[in-house]
């Protein structure tokens, strides 16, 4: 045990580090690093003939992928169908979800997270899980924003909406972003209530994160856009602003029919719980808007006062890929053996192909270096084989390594399901070597404080995952081609006791969970992305080709945005369920 005197001396080299004169403080600036990223090596990123029948099986694959991808994309973005549409916007003259953000929102990129959340669980479909959230600027300041749409069942609460509106949550607190909520929701989805209600991730918890986001200085806006009952009914009056939107926004527990039940009185839903109601009598709202129209705009007025800082101007001096962005289908794996060096995907996605490596001749499993990405430096760990005894004892030192320089971490994800089987006891021990040197990957993974950002680009399996900062390892982003593959085996290898056709029917049942969409649907990650759309384009835009925003673009922007406006966070004594 250290004694008091070091003690002592330990805190004496603490507190110094941190009153460090500006100048020799570590540099966060993009300028710095990008100037020197610019004379880095070029990576190599020709692929050779021997290659082209395994680029041409990916390419096939990547193909049927994207396919299922504009499908399901095309489905999303329909919300609860025609004739909600028609009584949303014709019968209850409420604007669509997707022309709420655009008045909301400025007129440039945003990301929209998760899109495919919802669809194809045991309850059915519930499209964009019935709530679209993402990130995007308002008044040039990056805000979190989660909107209910009302026309995927009135708006009401699934299990899955609320796993999205923590997600959310979580995504705030952890960049420190602005939250603005637009509500038009009917509560808790009624026959799901044992699934979304009493326990700690549950409903509950989105007004616990509330309060507790306030207390962190995080501002909290809502628009009342549409009904707000019973649970739905704190979140505006949680937030720290809200507006609420003239004969469209109500805010009640029960809405007039269990009033009528309950004491046979018969009462408007405005006079029970409208927008005169709440802004001149129970003082529940802050402004009244008489259109939503003005409720966005209003909204955005209250952005604009939050005292925070807006983006600097991104800058547009960095160098393109040297390598074609359209040949990554073909290097997305479908399976473990089609995987190619993952530097040819790397100098696909890197400013200019550029990557100075680290360790180059160690532990080649694994790849690990600094590239920028359109601008910023980043730290980048790239699965190339299994994840062996070096590769993990490299992966564990370069984390730490960008950790102490608080480089950002992009992982590209594409682990083994399951290390091979020794051959004798010689190798049996080599393998229990290499499960302690990947739990020390895990843990340096772990305690790193810099962002980190997740790209699965093929699997996702068992152990592997968690060093490769799988979802528990929680990456401030995680992202899925649509190739990746997500389960603790390979559902090829997966092998039972019992009969050939038990074994064929695990399977398949493997299989078709290990699909990226499955992953995504059930929101074990922020997204699915095309492998040429990487570094170019968004997941979804509210009007397709207007506004588009890469994710990996806007990811290491956030963080660059995190590391160079750092606000040390009081704490408020409350634990956040994101930490
Ligand atoms: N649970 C389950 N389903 C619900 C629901 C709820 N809480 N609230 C609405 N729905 C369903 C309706 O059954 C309808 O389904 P359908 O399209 O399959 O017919 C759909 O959502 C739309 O509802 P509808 O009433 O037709 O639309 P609307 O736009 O006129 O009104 C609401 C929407 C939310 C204002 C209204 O449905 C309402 O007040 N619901 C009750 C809210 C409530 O009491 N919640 C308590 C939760 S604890």
């Amino acid at each position: 045990m250290a004694s008091w005197g070091a003690l002592h001396r330990l805190q004496v080299i603490a507190r110094s580090a941190h009153a460090l004169p500006s100048s020799c403080k570590l540099s966060t600036k993009a300028a710095g690093p990008r100037r020197a990223a610019q004379s880095y090596p070029v990576l190599n990123g020709g692929i050779l003939p021997i290659y082209r029948h395994v680029y041409a099986a990916n390419t096939r694959n990547s193909e049927g992928c994207r396919q299922r991808y504009l499908e399901l994309l095309e489905k999303v973005k329909f919300g609860g169908g025609e004739n909600a549409i028609l009584r949303h916007t014709q019968r209850n003259k409420k604007l669509l979800v997707r022309e709420r953000l655009r008045l909301l929102l400025d007129d440039q990129a945003f990301l929209e997270l998760s899109p495919f959340a919802g669809l194809g669980l045991t309850y059915g479909d519930v499209p964009a899980a019935g709530c679209l959230s993402g990130v995007g600027k308002i008044h040039g300041i990056w805000c979190v924003f989660v909107a209910n749409d009302a026309t995927v069942k009135g708006g009401t609460a699934y299990p899955i909406t609320v796993k999205k509106q923590l997600r959310a949550q979580e995504i705030a607190l952890q960049n420190r972003l602005p939250t603005v909520y637009l509500v038009d929701s009917g509560g808790a989805f009624l026959p799901l209530q044992a699934e979304l209600f009493p326990d700690k991730e549950h409903g509950g918890r989105t007004f616990y994160n509330e309060a507790v986001m306030s207390a962190l200085k995080i501002p909290q806006v809502a628009v009342v856009c549409g009904s707000c009952t019973a649970g739905g009914a704190y979140i505006p009056t949680m937030a720290e602003e809200t507006i609420i939107v003239d004969r469209i926004g109500t805010i009640f527990l029960a809405g007039p029919p269990l009033v009528k039940a309950a004491t046979g009185e018969s009462v408007s839903s405005e006079d029970l719980g409208g927008a005169k109601l709440h802004s001149q009598v129970s003082g529940c709202v802050d402004h009244f808007a008489p259109t939503e129209d003005d409720a966005y705009s209003r909204a955005r007025h209250i952005i604009s006062a939050v005292n925070y800082d807006p983006v600097p101007e991104e800058t547009t001096d960095y160098e393109e890929p040297l390598y074609d962005r359209h040949e990554l289908p073909g290097l997305a794996p479908r399976d473990y053996s089609c995987t190619l060096d993952v530097k040819l995907i790397l100098s696909r996605i890197v400013d200019g192909s550029k990557f100075r490596e680290f360790k180059a001749d160690y532990g080649t499993c694994l790849v690990t270096g600094f590239a920028s990405i359109d601008g910023h430096l980043v730290g980048i760990v790239a699965s190339n084989g299994e994840l062996t005894h070096n590769a993990s004892l490299k992966g564990c030192h370069f984390v730490q390594l960008c950790n102490q320089r608080e480089i950002p971490l992009l992982f590209l994800q594409n682990t083994t399901s399951r290390a091979s089987l020794p051959p004798n006891q010689a190798k049996a021990a080599e393998q229990t070597n290499q499960i302690k040197a990947q739990a020390s990957m895990m843990a340096a993974v772990a305690c790193a404080t810099v962002p980190k950002i997740t790209l699965v680009i093929g699997g996702c399996h068992g152990g592997e995952s968690f060093a490769m900062c799988g979802r528990s390892f929680s990456p401030n982003f995680l992202f899925l081609w649509p190739n990746a593959r997500v389960a603790i085996v390979d559902p090829n290898t997966a092998a039972t006791k019992e009969s050939p056709d038990d074994e064929r029917a695990l399977q398949k049942k493997l299989r078709e969970e290990s699909c990226a969409f499955y992953s995504s649907a059930r929101l074990w990650d922020d997204g699915v992305i095309l492998p040429e759309d990487t570094r170019e384009v968004g997941i979804m835009d509210i009007c397709p080709g207007d506004r588009d925003l890469s994710c990996l673009h806007l990811a290491v922007c956030l963080f660059n945005h995190l590391l160079t406006s750092w606000r040390p966070m009081r704490s408020c004594g409350h634990c956040f369920n994101a930490q």
